[in-house]
């Protein structure tokens, strides 16, 4: 045992998702390292991603006590070491899932807003599943969205030095690609044994990344 936790948030609308399915790769391969796992799952648990009065920011105030909901997540990042965030890539961005748990739960006067970040000394790995296929140019911009976004524009706003995004590239089996004319063009969609070995192969690079970031071996 590693004496450590991780929260890994799984954002999905779908309990058969791949995003879900990457959620419980990540979450076994952690608890083979040691770690003792916290598994959120946003929509199991009911999380209703729009914003409230009680939980809108008071400027004034940042003391403010937020919801009992917003406080119970507050106190399940601030038991995390490690936190994992898997989610599908919507609109270059986050699901509204994800994006309404950041703006109800990482909130002014918890995440941000004091000299001393809460969630220093955290580190924060973002897996991203994206339709697109990977080398192109619109891959590249996509990493580099989510990277100024998620790692400098949130991990990095609330004092999580140590952050990491990882995008999985493919995650529908079955290619599109826009041209430069934003024509449509898809390809054929995987099928059989061609299917299960693409997936497998997402599972592989899913625990990659994490091995990477965290330095296992
Ligand atoms: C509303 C919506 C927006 C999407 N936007 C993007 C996008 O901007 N870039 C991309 O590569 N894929 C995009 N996709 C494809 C998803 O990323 C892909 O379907 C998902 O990662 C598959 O994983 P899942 O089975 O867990 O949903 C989008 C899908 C939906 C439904």
């Amino acid at each position: 045992m590693t004496g450590r936790t991780a929260l890994v948030v799984v954002s999905h609308h779908r309990a058969d998702s791949l995003t879900a399915h990457i959620g419980s790769v990540a979450a076994a391969r952690l608890e083979e390292a040691g770690y003792a796992v916290d598994l959120l799952d946003l929509r199991a648990e009911g999380f209703d991603p729009r914003m409230t009065v009680e939980d809108q920011p008071d400027w004034d105030d940042r003391e403010k006590v937020y919801s009992a909901e917003a406080r119970a997540h507050m106190d399940r990042i601030l038991a995390a070491d490690l936190i994992i965030s898997v989610f599908p890539v919507y609109w270059n961005g986050l699901p509204a899932l994800l994006k309404g748990w950041i703006d109800r739960v990482w909130n002014y006067g918890f995440s941000y807003g004091r000299s001393k970040p809460r969630l220093a000394g955290k580190r924060m790995l973002w897996i991203g599943t994206a339709g697109a296929p990977e080398g192109d140019e619109y891959w590249a911009s996509l990493q580099d969205i989510l990277d100024r976004t998620l790692r400098d524009g949130i991990s990095f706003y609330s004092g999580i030095t140590d952050a990491a995004v990882a995008v999985l590239p493919d995650a529908e089996g079955e290619p599109q690609i826009v041209d430069a004319e934003g024509n449509l063009t898809k390809g054929e969609a995987l099928t059989g044994g061609q299917r299960v070995a693409h997936y497998a192969a997402l599972d592989r690079r899913a625990v990659e990344h994490l091995e990477k970031f965290l330095a296992l071996d």
